[in-house]
């Protein structure tokens, strides 16, 4: 008989709203800074891990098709995917004292060609389901740091709702933790869809870059004081002084990268267009404001009073190739 263990799990993927933006520590994923997200309801990862005699080595298959095969991934790092999963997969067996190869299957909601490139969601459900398949009883908050050495975001995909990032010192301090759970405040994040390409930098080489840039110690110095900002807007549920907050954030970001040696640049023209338009609807009182990750697509923060009529213009404006509406979701889960 060949010894299984099997178990699936779902992961979200998070918006942040305080950016990650640079690595103090390359290997571990350690952060420079604090950072702050929500978990998006309606973009989630489901994987399945089987550990058993009977593989020989890990086979990984994204959206039914065999990892190898695949040349453009959505929510893995381009080329060295099944590497990071393995060596991942190598930290889980670690920590089980065990030497099982697994079959693992993972599948998106979103449509693979959605431009979401975040790996948060697909590291954070692959670590949740490993460690359940073998059993292993770990905290919420070891967990967290386990998913980052996957993928840094992925360690905000753990706990419910709104999370805060802690940067720490080490592997163990550096983990996330739930500040508010999702039914905390009737958000919504509407992705703006205006690229379906992969990005020419990955998240992983714009981190490295970010040091370049003779703003970035600038930024560090602005975020203390930003955090406190959206940490008061989330407690006193201020959509006004989040938004605020969450567009300088976001534009800080691009700025680190336009002005990193080599320059980056993640933007196209509807981003900016969109992004300039969004602020003439709020002197109409459609009050959303942007956010934009290491891409050119702009996430939309509004109430959910006002998610259908943002919606509506959002699809109907030059460039938007589609929406995806989220709400704050829960984090990682078994099922
Ligand atoms: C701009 O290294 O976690 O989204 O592995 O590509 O998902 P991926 O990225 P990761 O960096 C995320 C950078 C960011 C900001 C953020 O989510 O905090």
């Amino acid at each position: 008989m060949n010894r299984t263990f099997k178990a699936i799990a779902v992961a979200p993927a998070n918006i942040a709203f305080i950016k990650y933006w640079g690595q103090k520590d390359e290997e571990l994923n350690l952060p420079f800074n604090d950072s702050i997200s929500m978990n998006l309801d309606n973009c989630l990862t489901t994987t399945t891990v089987e550990f058993s005699e009977k593989y020989k080595n890990d086979e990984i298959y994204f959206n039914t098709q065999p990892l190898d095969k695949i040349v453009q991934l959505p929510n893995f790092v381009n080329g060295k995917e099944e590497e990071r999963i393995i060596k991942h997969f190598d930290r889980i067996r670690k920590i089980a004292k065990i030497n099982l190869r697994a079959k693992i299957i993972s599948q998106n909601n979103f449509p693979s060609s959605s431009g979401i490139a975040s790996s948060a969601s697909g590291f954070a459900a692959l670590t949740l389901a490993g460690i359940k398949a073998l059993g292993l009883n770990l905290s919420e908050k070891e967990i967290s740091s386990l998913a980052r050495l996957g993928s840094g975001s992925a360690c905000r995909s753990i706990p419910d709702g709104f999370v805060f990032w802690y940067k720490g010192k080490d592997h163990e301090s550096s983990c996330a933790a739930s500040l508010y759970p999702a039914d905390w405040w009737k958000l919504t994040d509407i992705v703006a869809v205006v690229s379906q390409e992969k990005k020419e930098i990955s998240s992983l080489d714009g981190h490295q870059l970010a040091k370049t840039s003779p703003y970035f110690q600038k930024r560090l110095e602005q975020l203390p004081k930003r955090i406190v900002k959206i940490k008061k807007a989330l407690k006193i549920k201020n959509l006004k002084f989040l938004g605020e907050t969450i567009e300088e954030e976001a534009i800080d970001l691009h700025i680190i990268a336009m002005s990193s040696k080599p320059a980056v640049f993640y933007w196209n023209g509807a981003t900016i267009e969109l992004m300039k338009q969004i602020r003439k609807w709020r002197e109409d009182g459609l009050m959303g404001y942007f956010t934009i990750d290491a891409g050119s697509n702009l996430h939309i923060i509004c109430e959910q009073k006002q998610e259908k009529e943002i919606n509506e213009k959002l699809i109907n404006f030059p460039g938007v190739i589609k929406t995806i509406i989220n709400h704050p979701g829960k984090g990682a889960k078994t099922i």
